[in-house]
C-alpha cells in the first residue's frame, strides 16, 4: 500500500504535473496555502506548521469530524455490502426517510455531485410537465455539467461551451416583471434558484422577487427549484434548507456539499412524492432514467446520516446568531473605509465586497500577472484574499465577481476566532488602502 507521507511528500506536484496544471499555478500564484499535510481541531496544518481556518464552507462540520468519521469506521465495521446491484439500498432508504423527517420532502434522488442532482432536476422538470423551457437567474452557478452550464452567469465559466442545452435562459436577478413575461406563454418546465447565490456575489433573493417567483411558478404550473447546494444543510440559520419560511416550498431542492459530512461525496435532489410518481410513475422503463450507478453508496448514506444528527437546531440558531454578530461586526469595522462598500449574505454565509482600488501598482498588469487571463475582473479580492491567507484564514473570490470575498466558517467555529477574523480583515484592507 501507498503510505500516505510519500503521497504528501509528493502528491502536490503530481496534481500539478497530471491534474490541473492551472489550477496549481493559480493557487501558487495567488499564494494559497497548498501543502496542507494535517487537519486538526478544526485547522488546517500546513507543511511548515502555519494553521488556516478554512471557510469554503464544504467543510461545515470540520475536515474530520469524531462523530462522522466513528460512523463510518463503524459501517466499514461491519459485513454490510458497500453497494447494492439491485439499487434498493436499505441506507439510502433510512437517509432519504430521516431527509424526510427533516425536510418534509418524501422523494429523494442521491447523486454524487451538486451538478447531478441540478442535472436529475432539469429532467425530472422535463419529464414531469413535457415543457422545452427552462429558466434561470443572470449571476447563476449551478455546477460544470451541461445543464447547469447552460444555466451559468455569463462569461469564461459559460461562453467557451455553446451551443447549450436548447430552451434553456436566463432572466435577470430580482426582476419580477421579466419573470412574469417569461413565464406567461404556459410553456416553461422550471424555474431554478439560488436562494442566496454565491459565485454571483453572495446576493440574497429578494423578498418581493420570493414572493413572485412563488406566486407566478404556482400560476403557470412551473416546478419552482432552488439550488441549496450552499445554502442548504443549516448553513443560513433558517432552518435545514434556506426556503423553509418562503410563501410556497419549492417543489424540487438540490443539496450537497456539506451533506456528506465534509468526507463523502453526495448530492441529493428532494421532491414531492407525489410529483415523482406524476413524472416517472407511469411505466418502470422510464424510472430507470432517473438513475446512477454510485449515488446510493452505503458509506456516503452513513456519512450523511451522521451528519444529519449533528445538525441539531441549536447549531442552526447558532448559525443565524453568529452570522449576524459577524454581519455586524465585519459592519462596524470596516464603514468608514474608502474600500468598503457592504457585507452582504445569510447567517454563515457571507460575502464582503470591495472598491476596486484606483491606483496603477494595485493591478493584475503592476504585479505581472498575464491579463488576458483575469477578463477585466477586479484585483481587490484575490489580494484580499491573499493578504488574509497570511493571517491564517482561507477566504475565496466569488467565482463571477472578483470584487468580493466570501465566507462560509465551520459550524463550531469559536467566536474568538470571527473576532480574531474582523480584525484581520480591518488591518489589512488599511493595509491596501495605503499602497494607493
Ligand atoms: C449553488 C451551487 N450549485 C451547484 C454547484 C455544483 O456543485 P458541484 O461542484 O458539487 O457539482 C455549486 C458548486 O459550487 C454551487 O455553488
Amino acid at each position: 500500500m501507498e503510505s500516505h507521507d510519500d503521497i504528501l511528500r509528493a502528491g502536490f506536484d503530481e496534481y500539478r504535473e497530471f491534474v490541473n496544471p492551472l489550477i496549481a499555478q493559480r493557487a501558487a500564484l495567488a499564494g494559497e496555502p497548498i501543502k496542507i499535510v494535517a487537519a486538526r481541531d478544526g485547522l488546517l496544518r500546513d507543511v511548515e506548521g502555519h494553521e488556516f481556518e478554512d471557510f469554503h464552507g464544504t467543510q461545515a462540520f470540520d475536515h474530520r469530524n469524531p462523530t462522522i468519521t466513528a460512523a463510518i469506521r463503524e459501517y466499514l465495521s461491519t459485513s454490510a455490502p458497500s453497494w447494492y446491484p439491485s439499487r434498493v439500498n436499505p441506507y439510502a432508504g433510512r437517509l432519504a426517510r430521516r431527509l424526510y423527517e427533516r425536510t418534509g420532502y418524501d422523494n429523494a434522488f442521491f447523486g454524487c455531485t451538486g451538478s447531478d442532482a441540478i442535472e436529475a432536476a432539469l429532467k425530472f422538470a422535463r419529464m414531469l410537465t413535457r415543457r422545452p423551457r427552462i429558466l434561470g437567474l443572470e449571476g447563476a452557478y449551478h455546477g460544470c455539467t451541461f445543464g447547469s452550464v447552460s444555466l451559468m452567469a455569463k462569461g469564461y465559466l459559460r461562453d467557451p461551451f455553446g451551443p447549450f442545452v436548447q430552451g434553456t435562459e436566463s432572466v435577470p436577478f430580482g426582476d419580477v416583471d421579466a419573470l412574469a413575461a417569461a413565464l406567461a406563454p404556459g410553456d416553461v418546465a422550471c424555474v431554478v434558484v439560488e436562494p442566496v447565490q454565491g459565485e454571483g456575489g453572495v446576493r440574497a433573493l429578494p423578498e418581493p422577487f420570493i414572493e413572485a417567483l412563488c406566486e407566478l411558478t404556482q400560476k403557470h404550473g412551473t416546478l419552482l427549484v432552488a439550488d441549496e447546494v450552499q445554502t442548504g444543510m443549516g448553513r443560513t440559520g433558517r432552518g435545514v434548507l434556506a426556503t423553509e419560511r418562503w410563501p410556497r416550498r419549492p417543489d424540487v431542492v438540490v443539496m450537497a456539499k456539506q451533506l456528506g459530512g465534509g468526507i463523502m461525496p453526495l448530492s441529493v435532489m428532494l421532491t414531492r412524492r407525489e410529483l415523482f410518481l406524476k413524472a416517472y410513475g407511469d411505466d418502470f422503463a422510464s424510472g430507470e432514467s432517473h438513475n446512477n450507478t454510485l449515488g446510493t453508496t452505503a458509506i456516503s448514506c452513513v456519512a450523511a446520516l451522521a451528519a444529519l444528527e449533528l445538525l441539531t437546531p441549536e447549531r442552526i440558531t447558532r448559525n443565524q446568531e453568529l452570522g449576524a454578530w459577524l454581519k455586524e461586526s465585519l459592519r462596524d469595522a470596516l464603514t468608514g473605509s474608502p474600500l468598503f462598500r457592504e457585507v452582504r449574505g445569510v447567517g454563515m454565509m457571507m460575502g464582503v465586497a470591495l472598491e476596486p482600488p484606483d491606483h496603477p501598482w494595485v493591478s493584475f498588469e503592476h504585479l505581472g500577472f498575464e491579463t488576458s487571463g483575469v477578463h477585466g475582473q477586479s484585483l481587490i479580492s484575490p489580494l484580499m484574499c491573499h493578504r488574509l491567507y497570511r493571517r491564517g484564514f482561507f477566504c475565496f473570490t466569488c467565482g463571477h465577481d472578483w470584487s468580493l470575498f466570501r465566507l462560509q466558517p465551520r459550524f463550531d467555529i469559536p467566536k474568538e476566532t470571527l473576532e480574531r477574523f474582523v480584525l484581520a480583515v480591518k488591518d489589512e484592507l488599511a493595509f491596501i488602502e495605503g499602497l494607493q
